[in-house]
């Protein structure tokens, strides 16, 4: 059976020149890197030339690079990191569940917490950062682009009012990273997550950029990694794949791989869009990743959808969520107003650098013909 996977915000497959220069780690070059005698030096030069590669990826320099178990615990290092009680800091409503989850706890700990709105592009006004800002506001922490709709978030103007105000600002870029060029003083953020498996990296690493100067308490104790800043041996393989990952997304802005992508992405919505009435494109006015489309099609279920286009072999997504047993609408879509049975008809297509044009050509075979069905059995569309 033909298998299509167009899910790559969820995650992408590791590009075998990432696993090829990997691989002798898990072997021969296994040293742990604090140890001093041969073994130790030479993985301590391979994790410092991985460091490199993150930071030019990033604009920055290596020492403000500490590498991490992944997306989540960037987030989490950043956020915990820098808040205590009595602290204020600004959100959104639309981050990843990374951020919004350690934001609710910092609440239970005694730190106030603002989510702010957005508009119906899923878009934060940063006017509306400024007005949040109190005398007691620590941090900033407002996404680079959302993993659902993929909309790209006015980072530099935040940043800007961060930097008058003299507040922390961290940016989730988690789903930007390796799909839209980073540079971390022009964004103006002082602490950036991204993590390796969205850019055809090891699963399970990412990495925070801390500013030099940011102090932040670690969340782990223990040896004096990472300028203590995260305790712990360091994943050697994962560290070596993270820095070859980032060196080959670096790459794709100049050998046109992310062009291949987004002409990918513009055929597969233009397409649907003709094809298939009462559907349209989730924060389609507002500037982009090229990899990621939110599509709604009204009538349709999207649980139903993802798992009969499986059955099809295209692997798509909702960002619905199961929560005690019902499916809650995704927490991104109502945000931007979209009314839960829209949010609930929406699906995530997300492409990577394996996909093809073949690939689109297979979606666009299996996917009007699914929604069509799927509408009639919908009590909805009969009467629409
Ligand atoms: C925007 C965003 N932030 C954070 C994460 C978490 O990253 P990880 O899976 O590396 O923990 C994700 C993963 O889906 C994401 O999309």
């Amino acid at each position: 059976m033909q298998r299509v996977y167009l899910d790559s915000n969820a995650t992408t497959p590791m590009l075998p020149e990432v696993f090829e220069a990997m691989r002798p780690f898990y072997f021969d070059e296994f040293g742990n890197a604090s140890s001093i005698h041969h073994h130790g030096q030479h993985a301590r030069a391979a994790v410092e030339r991985a460091r490199e590669s993150v930071a030019r990826l990033l604009g920055c320099r290596a020492a403000e690079i500490v590498f991490t178990s992944g997306g989540t615990e960037a987030d989490n290092l950043a956020i915990f990191g820098l808040a205590n009680s009595g602290d204020h800091v600004i959100t959104s409503q639309v981050e990843h569940h990374a951020v919004l989850n350690a934001c609710k706890r910092l609440e239970q700990r005694g730190v106030e917490v603002t989510y702010l709105p957005v508009d119906r592009q899923a878009l934060v006004d940063p006017e509306d950062v400024r007005k949040a800002l109190r005398p007691n506001t620590k941090l900033i922490s407002i996404m680079t682009a959302n993993n659902e709709t993929g909309v790209v978030e006015p980072i530099e103007e935040i940043g800007c009012v961060a930097s008058e105000a003299d507040v922390y600002f961290h940016t989730d870029a988690v789903q930007a990273a390796g799909k839209i060029p980073i540079d971390v003083k022009k964004m103006g953020c002082d602490l950036l997550s991204i993590s390796g498996h969205k850019f055809h990296g090891p699963q399970g690493m990412g990495a925070l950029y801390v500013r030099r100067g940011t102090l932040i308490d670690p969340l782990f104790y223990g040896g004096n990694h990472e300028r203590q800043r995260r305790a712990g041996n360091e994943n050697l393989p994962g560290i070596i794949g993270l820095g070859r990952a980032a060196e080959i997304a670096m790459g794709g802005f100049d050998d046109g791989s992310l062009k291949r992508i987004q002409k990918m992405r513009d055929r597969l919505e233009a397409t649907l869009l003709q094809q298939i009435d009462a559907a349209g494109v989730n924060s389609g006015a507002a500037k982009r990743v090229p990899n990621t489309s939110n599509i709604f099609f009204d009538h349709i279920e999207g649980e139903a959808m993802v798992i009969a286009l499986d059955l099809k072999g295209l692997a798509v997504s909702t960002g619905a969520a199961c929560s005690s047993g019902a499916i809650e609408p995704s927490h991104v879509l109502t945000a931007m107003g979209l009314p839960p049975e829209r949010a609930r008809a929406s699906i995530r297509f997300s492409i990577g650098k394996h996909n093809t044009e073949a690939d689109i050509d297979f979606a666009l075979s299996v996917i009007p013909q699914t929604v069509a069905r799927l509408r009639e059995l919908s009590p909805t569309y009969a009467s629409a």
